[in-house]
């Protein structure tokens, strides 16, 4: 079976690329380098034990990837590439409009005219808003994300729910709470552009000297210690996700499916639990500082993940202390290559 992964140097995509061929997949990855760069995929080879095919263009360049559906034999779909920075999102919502929807509908049109089903979407919890009950399961009411970033998800998930009904397509659409870790081998990991957003790469370069202090934005949630609470997935459990959607889909036998599974361990952690876990785990100091809440935060979200359970067997299985260890020998890998 050969997969097309979308973003497969990006940070899921490049975890979930091991996880494929571990698993006896091919993988074709396309992938434009705007989040990435080239020795990932010397380090997926490594990893794995087998290079991917790779080719470097924008999806949007439909030409190019006709020739991509013209050459291979593809039978399935896993689409990350997509832009992803939520406060870049409020600057430049065209750019996210136009990336992050027009590449996922031109690899739609090429299943339509081929033929081709099995179709996995990258979403996000940032779908469910601040949900009005914890833990937050598939049936919880979506709410209009704050950010443009936010609706792209929204609208690709409303965009694949029509094409799977029109076109009698499988498509899975796979709602990550929050990403974090790297890779056991410490090979592959996240790469922060300029100074990072997400906690965990801000508390990683805090430890290592890179930032002076964290700042924790806001300590007067509603919560038990007064830090907002998310759900931290270890990207690799998260990767392996991915591989159970696509074997269900695979193996349906109804020509239209629509799967939604939430993604997540269903704890939840605070800020500074994240910061204490980081600093036990590691041996490190993480100094911080307490600031005023970031404009657009929820107070809290974590998931409800029974269903990927009972109809993938997948569960996350590995614990916040190990994956935040596993971020840290990234980390030193990276400061390592300079
Ligand atoms: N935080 C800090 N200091 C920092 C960075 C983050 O205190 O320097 C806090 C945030 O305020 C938040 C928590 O750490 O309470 C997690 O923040 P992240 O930016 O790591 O993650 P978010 O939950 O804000 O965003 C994530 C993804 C988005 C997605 C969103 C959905 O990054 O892609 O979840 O809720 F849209």
């Amino acid at each position: 079976m050969t997969i097309l992964v979308t973003g497969g140097l990006g940070y899921i995509g490049s975890h979930t690329v091991v996880e494929l061929l571990q698993n006896g997949f091919q993988v074709i990855i396309v992938d434009d380098m705007s989040n990435s760069e080239k020795f990932i995929l010397d380090n997926i080879e490594k990893v794995a034990g087998k290079r991917p095919v790779f080719f470097p263009f924008d999806l949007r360049r439909k030409e190019l990837l006709a020739q991509v559906f013209d050459a291979y034999e593809i039978d399935g779909c896993i689409n990350f590439a997509a832009f992803k920075a939520v406060g870049e999102s409020q600057e430049k919502p065209l750019d996210y409009y136009e990336n992050n929807l027009f590449s996922l509908i031109n690899i739609l049109q090429e299943f339509k005219n081929r033929n081709i089903s099995n179709f996995i979407f990258s979403s996000s919890c940032t779908v469910y808003g601040q949900a009005d009950q914890q833990p937050i399961d598939e049936d919880t009411p979506l709410k209009t994300p704050e950010s443009s970033y936010g609706k792209t998800k929204q609208m690709g998930e409303e965009i694949l729910k029509d094409f799977a009904t029109a076109y009698k397509k499988k498509v899975s659409l796979l709602r990550y709470f929050n990403p974090i870790g790297s890779h056991p081998s410490a090979l592959l990991g996240e790469l922060p552009i300029g100074i990072p957003n997400n906690l965990v790469p801000y508390v990683t370069q805090t430890a290592s000297g890179i930032r002076e202090q964290l700042s924790i934005w806001g300590n007067d949630y509603d919560t038990p210690d007064g830090t907002a609470v998310r759900d931290y997935i270890y990207v690799v459990d998260l990767a392996k996700a991915h591989v159970k959607a696509l074997q269900k889909l695979m193996a349906e036998t109804s020509e239209t499916v629509i799967d939604i599974y939430n993604l997540g361990t269903g704890k939840g952690s605070s800020v500074l639990e994240v910061v204490e876990s980081f600093e036990r785990a590691n041996d490190v100091k993480v100094p911080y500082k307490i600031c005023d809440r970031r404009d657009g935060d929820i107070t809290v979200a974590y998931a409800n993940a029974d269903k990927a359970e009972r109809e993938l067997g997948w569960k996350a299985e590995t614990s916040l202390d190990e994956a935040l260890r596993t971020t840290w020998e990234w980390q030193k890998y990276l400061e390592s290559r300079k």
